[in-house]
C-alpha cells in the first residue's frame, strides 16, 4: 500500500508498536517526558549523523530531538522506518546504551530519538512520511 493509517490511541507513553509499510517495519514510539528529555539534552556535536533524515522537512534539517519527532507539541511521537541503516537488520526497541533501540547484528545503538550513537550504522534512522490526520490516526506514506 503506497499509505497507511495507524491507530496510536492505545499506545501509552513508553510503549511502542510496529506497523508494516512498504514491506519495511515502521516503529512508532509515544516516548515518556524523561525519554524526550534524555534526547533533547544531546549537543548536536555529540552526533555522528548530525541531520535529521526526516523525510517531512528540509533534507538538510540538524537532527535536534524536535526535528526528529512528529514535532512541536507532538515531540513524544517518534516514527521511523524500522531498519538499521549498517545493513538492514530490524533493531530492537528500549535498548541498547543509549535507551532507544539496538541493533543485535553488529552492534549499533541508537538513542530515544533514533539517532546513531554507537556502533558501525552511518545515519540515524530515517523518518518517513508521515502526518497525523487526527488525535489519534497517524498517516504513513
Ligand atoms: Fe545493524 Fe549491522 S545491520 S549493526
Amino acid at each position: 500500500l503506497a499509505t497507511i493509517e495507524v491507530d496510536v490511541s492505545s499506545i501509552e507513553p513508553g510503549m511502542s508498536i510496529t506497523a508494516k509499510w512498504r514491506g519495511k517495519p515502521i516503529f512508532i514510539r509515544n516516548r515518556t517526558p524523561e525519554e524526550v528529555e534524555a534526547a533533547q539534552g544531546v549537543p548536536l556535536t555529540e552526533l555522528k549523523d548530525p541531520i535529521a533524515r526526516n523525510a517531512n522537512i528540509p533534507a538538510d534539517s540538524p537532527a535536534t530531538d524536535v526535528a526528529r519527532s512528529a514535532g512541536e507539541s507532538m515531540e513524544n511521537w517518534i516514527v521511523m522506518v524500522g531498519s538499521c541503516t549498517h545493513l538492514g537488520c530490524v533493531p530492537l526497541g528500549q535498548a541498547g546504551d543509549f535507551g532507544g533501540w539496538f541493533c543485535p547484528c553488529h552492534g549499533s545503538h541508537y538513542d530515544t530519538a533514533g539517532r546513531i550513537r554507537k556502533g558501525p550504522a552511518p545515519q540515524n534512522l530515517a523518518v518517513p512520511t508521515f502526518e497525523f490526520i487526527s488525535d489519534a490516526t497517524i498517516r504513513i506514506g
